[in-house]
């Protein structure tokens, strides 16, 4: 695999198709073990997550509900700090166990946004499901259930995950290079 040119940046190839499918797969074996008796209510974030919620949600073999929600906070490679309202929620949560899909937790502040506007509507529980973590940006008291990667603080793009728009269709992931 090359580097790729997108926008003013360089990005080199970091993980596999392959790589990440084997850890989307380890995510959908944990969850259809934990939550095969609770019919859960998935509300995948856009949309960065949109290509992990449909392989994800192929893996899992258990009955689940899958949803779309928004929420927009970020331009180019640094956060804006601002946090959008969450757009799209027209199920009823009271009682179920609501799984929020995202493409990655980087500050958490978004995935906090989320989680409290969540539970004004009385779900039974929320689950934090993530295909990658950037632990050590994180700066909300979050607990993620079922993470499919931990990476470094760098930025990345591809597999649903973007930079200023571009480069979501690409299989692999790739990360910021240098230059
Ligand atoms: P947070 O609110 O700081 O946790 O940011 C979460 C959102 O920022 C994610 O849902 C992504 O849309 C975006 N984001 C954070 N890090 C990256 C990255 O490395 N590449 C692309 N988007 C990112
Ligand atoms: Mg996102």
């Amino acid at each position: 695999m090359e580097s790729i040119k997108i926008l003013d940046k360089w990005f080199k190839p970091y993980l596999t198709e392959a790589q990440i499918l084997e850890r989307v797969k380890a995510v959908a074996d944990q969850m259809n073990e934990e939550l095969k008796d609770k019919n859960p209510l998935l509300l995948a974030v856009l949309n960065g997550a949109y290509i992990f919620a449909a392989d994800l949600t192929r893996m899992l073999t258990i009955p689940m509900e899958i949803s779309f929600v928004k929420l927009a906070s970020y331009e180019g490679v640094m956060s804006t700090g601002k946090v959008k309202e969450v757009i799209g929620i027209n199920e009823d949560l009271e009682g179920r166990t609501v799984v929020i899909v995202e493409d990655i937790v980087d500050t958490g502040r978004s995935m906090k946004r989320m989680i409290e506007s969540l539970g004004t509507r009385n779900p039974a529980e929320i689950k934090v499901c993530t295909l990658l973590f950037k632990p050590g940006k994180l700066e909300e008291d979050i607990k993620i259930d079922y993470c499919a990667m931990e990476i470094p603080n760098d930025f990345i793009l591809g597999y649903g995950l973007d930079y200023d728009q571009q480069g979501r269709q690409l299989r692999d992931i790739y990360v910021v290079e240098e230059r």
